[in-house]
């Protein structure tokens, strides 16, 4: 059977793996297509250990074998490999529609570089037509929507704040135990405006804008894996 796309990337992500490396590991279908690859090769004798980004990655990667650490043991990563939802030019990223967000910013930002995995139709000119992942405290939840409507237009952007629910019509609750805002704000110009002006909102925990931690993304189409990197990386 032909490989998707998300295992054409998964796969390619390979290339930057090598024994001794302690990796973070991403949450959605494409960084599980990567752990899929990665305990193929952990079979074949390559020695790494992973700080999985959600339980549901962590359940993944016991089932295949992959070896795992957490952050408190191993507080310093070589390399996170994660999926995107979506990813410009300069590799700024929003990602939380698996809802991992704030797991998959803490191990990114405990790790010396992030390389992205993605299908290519995740790039875009200007992020924002994904709607953005805002993950709440509960307490406060009417409070905190509201001073997030408020910063965000006084900023130029507007649109729909829904709580994120599940398939079964309950709230959707993050492995933290935290609720789920989904912004649709349309086109985020300086996303990292935007992620300050989140940041210093009480009741915000985190949100999905990532700015500054990928150096490149592995994006895949049927047939073929290319590497992007970032526009303004002067490497
Ligand atoms: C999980 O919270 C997300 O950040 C995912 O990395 C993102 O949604 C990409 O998922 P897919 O690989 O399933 O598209």
């Amino acid at each position: 059977m032909a490989k998707t796309p998300k295992q054409i990337a998964g796969e390619a992500a390979l290339d930057f793996v090598s024994s001794g490396m302690k990796l973070g590991i991403g949450t959605g279908s494409t960084a599980e297509a990567f752990v899929h690859s990665l305990a193929h090769k952990v079979r074949s004798g390559l020695e790494i250990v992973g700080v999985p980004t959600s339980e549901r990655t962590r359940e993944l990667c016991e089932e295949l074998g992959v070896p795992l650490t957490t952050l408190d043991e191993t507080p310093q990563l070589d390399l996170t490999i994660d999926g995107a939802d979506e990813i410009d030019g300069s590799l700024a990223l929003i990602k939380g529609g698996g809802g991992a967000l704030l797991r998959e910013k803490i191990v990114a930002a405990a790790s010396r570089d992030m390389l992205v995995i993605a299908d290519d139709n995740k790039l875009v000119n200007v992020l924002g037509q994904f709607p953005l992942p805002i993950e709440v405290n509960i307490f406060g939840l009417a409070a905190t929507t509201e001073m997030i409507r408020s910063q965000a237009a006084a900023m130029g952007l507007s649109g729909a704040i829904e709580l994120r629910t599940n398939a079964d019509g309950d709230v959707f609750v993050t492995d933290g135990g935290h609720y789920i805002l989904d912004a649709s704000f349309g086109r985020i110009v300086d996303p990292e405006a935007l992620s300050i002006t989140l940041n210093g909102i009480p009741g915000v925990v985190e949100h999905g804008l990532f700015t500054g931690l990928a150096s490149r993304a592995i994006v895949a189409d049927n047939t073929r894996a290319r590497i992007v990197v970032a526009q303004n990386d002067s490497n």
